[in-house]
């Protein structure tokens, strides 16, 4: 087949070039040349599709309430909002070894067992090593294909040929188009590929599952471009020496997002864990100072975890700031209120906060949380075991309220938490009874009060 004519594009400013270049020579960015088609190719050409064949009135149209397919791992079909949609394009990005694969061929496996036709494509592992993973997890359905391929025009053969209903890409980034020149994994070609998977799930009604992997900065290589195209973003994270995984949905156009769903690697696969606030605190130490319980929302889900600090003196002329698991601008500022607000001298302690367990946390709500544990490590003083407490904190010190307080409250309840401490305001916004000591704060002041 004769190659497409191709073109490098600036993507700062669109200027156009035959060659590819360092530098634009017309807006000066460099870097930012990226390899596209210059036409659409002579055989897509007469085929343009009717899309969108006539405007309906929207009280008219229905909608299938089977349309999505559970897979039966309640986790996942949560994160996607209730199954897998027809026609939806769904990226899968994450450390390399985290797990993607295996997530996703339990997943199709799932899918095949209830009789839908999948076809798994691997263009990073021949069908046999698929075939030992697929051992391990006990995948061995009639329904479930495995192809070993890299070229997208040869995959999209193979597809007419089954017509499979699901469709794994593993992974984007070693695919490559005949029709550009670039290396696969490059921008153009991610992009181009996508595009033309995008095209392949909206006209046949195939889901397609793209795994993706992911940068050192954390990203999904082949940058936002490919963010932008799919319906629906997942991350896997976790770190590699904790058996938890997280799956976290970024972005989803059929259903919610900043859902987590929690799993555990074991010999044979990923199993789901069903109270993840359980296990996060399952290992935690009786007694000790710089240690407390917050209930942070991850999605629609209330989640408890131990934030943790250590607060000690330090040799350096600036001292240590160092964070796990919450973002080190927060901590620095909410340091700042308990040094102005509450009195408390920091300055020259190295401080160090982590969220136990292996997991994010990312919200206003912990704010209550990091202030009372750097404060309990400074005065070596413990909070009690049975106290929970979440609030965002501003900078004038008050304490103000966060959203879903009951649930959260409900969820701490539940692991027999008896006492907690949020803003005043939330104690008016609670409509139910609580069967909990609850004790309103309204500024950091008041908070250490209450707690030493
Ligand atoms: P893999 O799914 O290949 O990761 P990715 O596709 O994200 O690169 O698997 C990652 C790791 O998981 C690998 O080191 C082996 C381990 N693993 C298990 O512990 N148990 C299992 O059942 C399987 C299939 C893998
Ligand atoms: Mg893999």
């Amino acid at each position: 087949m004769a190659r497409q004519k191709t073109i490098f594009v600036c993507q700062n400013c669109g200027y156009k070039a035959p060659k590819w270049l360092g530098r634009c020579p017309d807006c000066g960015s460099w870097n930012s040349f990226v390899e596209e088609l210059t036409e659409i190719g002579p055989q897509e050409k007469g085929k343009r599709q009717n899309l969108a064949d006539r405007p309906q009135r929207i009280d008219t149209v229905t909608l299938d309430k089977n349309a999505r397919n559970k897979t039966g791992l309640s986790e996942f079909d949560r994160i996607l909002g209730g199954g897998v949609v027809p026609g939806s394009l769904v990226l899968i990005g994450g450390d390399p070894g985290i797990g993607k694969s295996t997530l996703i061929l339990q997943v199709v496996h799932k899918l095949a067992q209830k009789g839908l036709k999948t076809l798994y494509i691997s263009s990073e592992e021949s069908i046999q090593q698929m075939k030992m993973r697929a051992q391990r997890i006990g995948a061995d359905s009639s329904e479930l294909y495995l192809l070993s391929g890299t070229c997208l025009e040869d995959v999209i053969d193979r597809l007419n040929e089954l017509a499979p209903q699901i469709i794994v890409i593993d992974s984007i980034q070693t695919i490559f188009t005949e029709s550009l020149s670039s290396a696969p994994g490059s921008i153009g070609q991610v992009r181009e590929v996508t595009t033309r998977l995008m095209n392949l799930a909206k006209t046949s009604g195939r889901a397609i599952f793209l795994i993706g992997h992911v940068t050192k900065d954390g990203a999904i290589a082949g940058p936002k471009v490919l963010e932008h195209l799919v319906d629906t973003v997942l991350y896997f994270e976790g770190d590699g020496s904790h058996m938890y995984r997280i799956l976290r949905s970024v972005k989803n156009r059929y259903g919610p997002t900043n859902e987590i769903g929690v799993f555990e690697m074991m010999d044979n696969g990923l199993k789901e864990v069903g109270n993840p606030s359980e296990i996060f605190l399952e290992e935690r130490s009786n007694d000790v100072s710089g240690s407390v319980v917050i209930s942070c929302m991850e999605g629609s889900r209330p989640l408890l975890v131990e934030m943790q600090a250590l607060v000690c003196s330090s040799s350096l002329a600036i001292p240590r700031r160092t964070t796990i698991g919450v973002d080190p601008n927060r901590v620095s500022l909410l340091v700042a209120v308990l040094s102005k607000r509450g009195g408390v001298n920091l300055s020259n302690k190295d401080i160090f906060i982590n969220v136990a367990g292996g997991i994010r946390v990312d919200e206003p709500a912990i704010d209550l949380g990091i202030i009372s544990t750097t404060a309990s490590s400074f005065l070596n003083k413990p909070i009690p075991r049975n106290t929970v407490t979440f609030g965002e904190v501003g900078l004038s010190g008050e304490v103000r309220g966060v959203s879903q307080t009951e649930l959260r409250l409900k969820e701490a309840l539940k692991l027999g938490f008896s006492r907690c401490l949020i803003s005043k305001k939330s104690i008016k916004a609670l409509k139910g009874k609580i069967d909990m000591e609850i004790i309103g704060v309204s500024s950091v002041m008041d908070l250490l009060e209450v707690l030493f």
